[in-house]
């Protein structure tokens, strides 16, 4: 077909009156002539996914598909920086690999793959560590809280900064923070720096992590005089960042606070989590405050029900004749009708190996087309040259 000599815009047109497939492998060099926005974003194998990773990340990875030039990975490297059991791990990689594609993910439109198969990866971390704080680094939420954890000590309390360095650098414990998690941000910048991503859809919790990776942008381009890295923004469709709650009454939904609904919950374990969930003695006057626990409950509802029905419950909390045991029903009939697609298709896809093995090879070689080049790029850039 004569495609290859229109441009930009009347390939556009050209796709939209010809109703053109986008499910087929013409589809991808049109992306790249079209020179779609580049949209990346990984999801750690460290178990099932959660309703937090689905509203954060998953969901709109489905929506970005059709838009842009997507790239979605499986995080491994990262969930090394927790010294996961070497099964688990590999069993983790396949089954969130079967949960992106049960929630329909498509591999004929985005560009699926396993971070540690882009090897290009692991030598741009080095070369962009050569340019990262470690006192950045120490200050970043996720390095403090995950090493608090390693380190066996409480919550964070304001301006104790001194001293939970000395507890880190200090040998008079046994546990050691290992150098991979306080560099977490710089692997995680390269993810996105290596594709050249502009848009990166992640939950509220990763926002920091985004602002560090363009500041490692920034200032690469200005140490090299160059204007080599875009800086990656967040992606939500226009809205806020999402922070899903947990059913426990405070803080984020997350896999290492217990307070997780897995998509792959079968009914009878979702019901009994939501029902479980903490709630309050309820409101004694109209229009009384709403406590923490209620208001997550509430967000959740938001986030899986209709308008209609949010606004059912709020005014029944309003006017005191709320019922939570009610609330809690229907939240999980909500829940459910989002997750029991997914959970259905998730067994089939597992089943099928050589399926799963021909999407992340083709996507390895996709993603390391980019990656190798920038990384050339990179090194030239930066001095390391060939004689
Ligand atoms: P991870 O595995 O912790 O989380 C994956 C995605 O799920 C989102 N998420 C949530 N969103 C809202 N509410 C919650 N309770 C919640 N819990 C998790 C996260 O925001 C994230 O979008 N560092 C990343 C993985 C990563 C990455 C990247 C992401 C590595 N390299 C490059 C984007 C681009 C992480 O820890 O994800």
């Amino acid at each position: 077909m004569c495609v290859f000599f229109l441009n930009k815009k009347n390939i556009a047109t050209f796709a939209h009156i010809n109703n053109f497939n986008p499910t087929n492998h013409f589809s991808e060099h049109l992306n790249r002539i079209m020179d779609k926005e580049i949209v990346l974003s990984g999801i750690r194998s460290t178990g099932n996914l959660h309703l937090g990773n689905y509203y954060g990340a998953l969901r709109n990875f489905v929506r970005l598909q059709d838009i842009y030039d997507c790239n979605f990975f499986i995080a491994d490297l990262h969930a090394l920086t927790t010294n996961p059991d070497p099964q688990q791990l590999h069993a983790s990689v396949k089954q969130i690999l079967a949960e992106y594609l049960a929630a329909g993910i498509d591999p004929e439109k985005a560009t699926i793959f396993i971070q540690s198969d882009v090897p290009e990866v692991a030598e741009m971390y080095l070369l962009l560590n050569m340019h990262v704080g470690i006192g950045e680094l120490m200050r970043t939420t996720s390095f403090k809280d995950k090493a608090r954890k390693c380190l066996g000590i409480g919550p964070a309390k304001d301006d104790d900064d001194e001293a939970f360095e000395k507890q880190i650098i200090g040998a008079e414990t046994n546990k050691r923070v290992n150098a991979g998690l306080l560099t977490y941000p710089t692997l995680m910048a390269v993810d996105i720096l290596i594709q050249k991503a502009t848009k990166v859809p992640v939950g509220k919790d990763q926002e920091q992590h985004l602002e560090l990776t363009r500041r490692f942008a920034r200032r690469f381009n200005s140490f090299y005089g160059v204007d080599f890295f875009p800086e990656p923004q967040n992606f939500n469709f226009g809205a806020a960042a999402v922070k899903v709650p947990g059913l426990d009454g405070s803080g984020k939904m997350g896999k290492s606070e217990g307070n997780c609904i897995y998509l792959v919950d079968n009914p009878k374990t979702l019901k009994k989590k939501v029902m479980r969930a903490v709630t309050d003695e309820g409101p004694k006057e109209p229009n009384s405050p709403v406590s923490e626990p209620i208001a997550n409950l509430f967000s959740l509802l938001e986030l899986t029900s209709t308008p209609e029905i949010v606004k059912q419950y709020k005014d029944a909390y309003a006017d005191c004749s709320i019922r939570y045991g009610d609330l809690k029903k229907q939240l999980a009939e909500d829940i459910l009708k989002v997750t029991t697609p997914i959970r259905e298709r998730v067994n089939d896809i597992l089943a099928d190996e050589d399926y799963l093995r021909k999407v992340v090879n083709r996507g390895a070689e996709k993603a390391r087309e980019r990656a190798s080049k920038t990384l050339a790029e990179m090194r030239q850039i930066m001095g390391i040259r060939r004689f």
